[in-house]
């Protein structure tokens, strides 16, 4: 018996999207006011989703009391309050899209967690976007 546990959490952070190899003014075109050059932030929610079988004996899939402690170490403290292109080594050298960042939190979490378990990574850049990592059709 399986089920999907999800567990929300928040951080601030400033970012620019820019690719270095590219003109400004293509960057400038590409990206638009999340070219700008200094910096714009956001506020981001995420959505952890861990699927897993529920234990007999306990009850629960994951203790969300750990996957919360989890998520504040290796996330929110990681992220909250930093400028994402200067501040973290994650993205000194990827554009700090919503797209990457929930690819790079999916993979902080993946090291994280039981074999047994499946994640899902949902964040919201702002309320009307939201990227899936991995994604599902459905
Ligand atoms: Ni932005």
């Amino acid at each position: 018996m399986k089920a999907a546990v999800i567990r929300k959490a928040s951080f601030n952070a400033a970012h620019r999207l820019h690719i270095p190899k590219w003109s400004d003014k293509k960057n400038s075109d590409f990206f638009g006011i999340c070219n700008s050059p200094n910096f714009h932030g956001h506020n981001y929610d995420l959505e952890v989703k861990v699927i897993g079988a529920i234990d007999e004996e306990t009850g629960i899939v994951v203790e969300l009391k750990w996957l919360n402690k989890i998520i504040q170490k290796e996330v929110v403290k990681r992220f909250d309050h930093k400028n994402l292109n200067m501040d973290t080594k994650e993205f000194e050298n990827l554009n700090p899209t919503v797209e990457n960042i929930a690819v790079v939190i999916y993979n902080i979490l993946r090291k994280r967690l039981d074999k047994s378990l499946d994640i899902k990574i949902k964040l919201y850049e702002t309320n009307k976007n939201s990227v899936e990592y991995p994604y599902s059709v459905d």
